[in-house]
């Protein structure tokens, strides 16, 4: 039996703040037995006669193809709406764009830079909308992280997080949410160019102190990943990013995920894991400059028994899903 929450019914994310903790945990809990059902052959109709726009403002590999799949796989279909493609900011406004795809469409998954723009779709296309990252936030990646997290664990409340690199990027955002709203403690290690914003590291605390959950901002890398049970960390360039290269590489190389960093957690191997969302440059072969080597993750800790990244970048899939069915689908039918 599958649980569904009629409250999710119509609801957009555009932040996981959006979500209360339960919500959120329900929607990853709904991901894992849609990922069981999908496992055992179940190819369902949950989403028949649904339709997905994907505006897509910047690359995608897994969120594209996460989006796309999660519904066809139930009967509906998806549309992809590259920038080159529509009208979208340029020869038409946000809204009046927002209002003609929401007599189309069922949902609208969008990918750009501005969280205003994202919200601002919400705001006038009538249909639920969701966000598959901007400059400030990543939600639905944080979904497939908690899934991955939960199935390594089989719980959240009281695990270590510790995310290593550009402390202030979309991911680092999201997931220092992700962890207060489902009561991990969470250490953020990035050098003090790179800090996450005070407020939202003040509405994060707020949030976790409910669920005893903590913050720690430290620009030691060392000392944050103590007693850690993830390392996480991202690229050190985001996308729209990629004039800050080289000032990038210069800060964070003390922070790159390496053997002795993941020795420093000091944590069993049976009760550690290592997660990333994904482009990752972990090797020559995806380094830009091949000089350079691997950048955020060196090879070792990428292909260990403990990365569990190819496992993280499948949930996305199962947790798109689970926003889809939780916000379009007839409860009934489940
Ligand atoms: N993790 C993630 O969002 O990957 P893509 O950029 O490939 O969608
Ligand atoms: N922080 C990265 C995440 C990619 C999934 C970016 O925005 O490019």
């Amino acid at each position: 039996m599958i649980k569904w929450n009629p409250e999710l019914y119509g609801r957009s994310l555009l932040c996981l703040m959006d979500f209360t903790d339960t919500e959120m945990l329900e929607l990853v809990d709904l991901a894992v037995a849609l990922k069981a059902r999908r496992r055992a052959g179940i190819r369902g109709d949950l989403l028949q006669r649904r339709h997905i726009a994907l505006i897509f403002e910047k690359g995608s590999t897994r969120t594209r193809t996460a989006a796309s799949i999660a519904v066809r796989d139930e009967g509906g279909t998806a549309e992809y709406l590259s920038q080159n493609d529509i009208h979208l900011g340029a020869k038409e406004s946000v809204k009046d764009t927002a209002r003609v795809l929401g007599r189309t469409f069922d949902g609208i998954l969008f990918r750009g830079f501005s969280q205003q723009r994202v919200a601002d779709l919400a705001q006038h296309a009538g249909v639920p909308v969701w966000n598959g990252l901007t400059d400030a936030f990543h939600p639905t990646q944080i979904l497939a992280d908690l899934m991955t997290i939960k199935e390594n664990f089989g719980r959240l409340k009281g695990l270590k997080v510790a995310y290593v690199g550009d402390g202030r990027n979309n991911v680092a955002n999201s997931l220092m949410i992700g962890c207060m709203k489902a009561g991990i403690n969470f250490a953020n290690c990035t050098p003090a160019e790179l800090l996450p914003d005070a407020e939202l590291v003040k509405g994060a605390r707020a949030t976790g102190a409910r669920k005893g959950a903590t913050i720690e901002v430290c620009t030691d890398p060392l000392q944050g990943v103590k007693g850690a049970n993830v390392i996480y960390t991202d690229v050190w360039v985001s996308m729209g990013e990629e004039s800050e290269r080289e000032n990038r590489i210069r800060l964070l190389r003390p922070y790159q995920v390496n053997r002795a960093l993941v020795e420093a957690t000091g944590t069993p191997e049976d009760q550690f894991i290592f997660l990333h969302c994904l482009p990752a440059f972990h090797d020559r072969e995806t380094t830009m400059t091949a000089e350079s080597g691997a950048l955020e993750v060196t090879d070792d800790v990428f292909e260990a028994p403990y990365s569990k990244v190819f496992d993280e970048a499948e949930n996305r899939m199962h947790t798109i899903k689970a926003l889809y069915v939780s916000a379009l689908a007839d409860g009934s039918a489940l």
